[in-house]
């Protein structure tokens, strides 16, 4: 899975996060669901950002997963 942002920017300390929600994919059989806060923005080549994420995903099936990824880059907006 690569979790997309779905959320606007807020802005933080001269940076801005987003709010991240949705349905994992990587599962056969069953999905979790997840709500995340991202890191700051950090900067990459060409005027394009991303963001580190972190987040556990609801329990389902008497399990959870732990993510960890960056958000796919976007613009600087
Ligand atoms: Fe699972
Ligand atoms: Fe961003």
């Amino acid at each position: 899975m690569y979790p997309g942002v779905t959320g606007l920017p807020r802005p933080v300390n001269n940076s801005h996060d987003h709010i991240l929600h949705g349905i994992t994919t990587f599962d056969y059989g069953h999905t979790h669901s997840y709500y995340a806060i991202t890191g700051p923005a950090i900067d990459l080549p060409g005027g394009m950002h991303t963001h580190y994420v972190y987040f556990e995903t609801n329990e389902v099936d008497g399990h959870r997963h732990r993510v960890q990824d960056f958000v796919i880059p976007a613009a600087m907006g």
